[in-house]
């Protein structure tokens, strides 16, 4: 197998004070959708934003295609080809879904009209609407919105946290098959947080499992069929 995209070793970072993260370890290869799945509060949002160079790394190392990511800030690594889709998707609510999709554009080096092309194929609910005003659109439209801002900066990697949060459940399995799409025609990685196990086990290929700060387990999609199995990696 070539290098992975992604590989973590021994990452620990938090918010001053106590680390959050206290060692993770993972890896993901070019093409894959892979899960971290896990409790509220085990650390995996702190993860993705340390992915994506929000949070400090106090120890530890984050290799992207090979390049250690320490020194370098959230936008720099967007540039390399890291799309970040946060927890509540963050998107400008008083901005135009057109307004918003520019403000992505800013860090991609495609030509525009390809992009509105990639947006428009994957994410049709936008078609038609550039000169909505984001904060009116439903839920899941506007996670929409938020993964096409992340693509129009064309990404290898996206970093998607708890897309089906918020969402009803026909539109969280159209996002998941957009996701899927995206991955099998355009070759994009994706490392995705998520806690419905619907969306997961029509996402992801494998599932890191988190917990106080680690990953502690490693489980396919199939497994969770089994409720001792989410049981234990997802369970109140
Ligand atoms: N901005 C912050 N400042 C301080 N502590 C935080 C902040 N965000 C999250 N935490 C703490 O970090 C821990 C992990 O949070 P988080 O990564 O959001 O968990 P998850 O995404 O798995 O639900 C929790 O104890 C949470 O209270
Ligand atoms: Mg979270």
């Amino acid at each position: 197998m070539n290098d992975p995209l992604l590989k973590i070793q021994g990452l620990v970072a938090g918010y001053g004070g106590t680390p959050i993260l206290q060692g993770v370890e993972l890896t993901v290869h070019e093409a894959e959708i892979v899960a971290i799945i896990g409790r509220n509060g085990v650390g995996k949002s702190t993860l993705m934003k340390t992915i994506i160079g929000l949070l400090q790394t106090t120890a530890g190392t984050i290799l992207y295609k090979g390049k250690a990511m320490s020194g370098l800030d959230a936008h720099e690594r967007a540039r390399l080809g890291i799309g970040y889709i946060p927890q509540g998707r963050g998107i400008f609510q008083r901005l135009t879904v057109a307004e918003n999709l520019i403000m992505g554009h800013s860090i991609n080096s495609l030509k525009k009209d390809k992009l509105s092309d990639l947006v428009d194929r994957y994410f049709p609910v936008l078609k038609n609407r550039s000169g909505q005003r984001a904060g009116t659109m439903s839920g899941g439209e506007q996670q929409q919105l938020a993964i096409g801002r992340a693509l129009v900066g064309n990404p290898d990697l996206v970093l998607l946290d708890e897309p089906s949060e918020g969402i009803q459940p026909s539109i969280v399995h159209d996002i998941g098959q957009n996701m899927k799409r995206l991955n099998a025609e355009m070759g994009l990685t994706i490392l995705f947080v998520e806690q419905n196990i619907d969306m997961i086990i029509a996402m992801a290929q494998r599932c890191y499992v988190m917990d106080k700060g680690r990953i502690i387990d490693e489980v396919l999609p199939g497994q969770l069929a089994n409720d001792a199995v989410v049981r234990r990696c997802l369970a109140v």
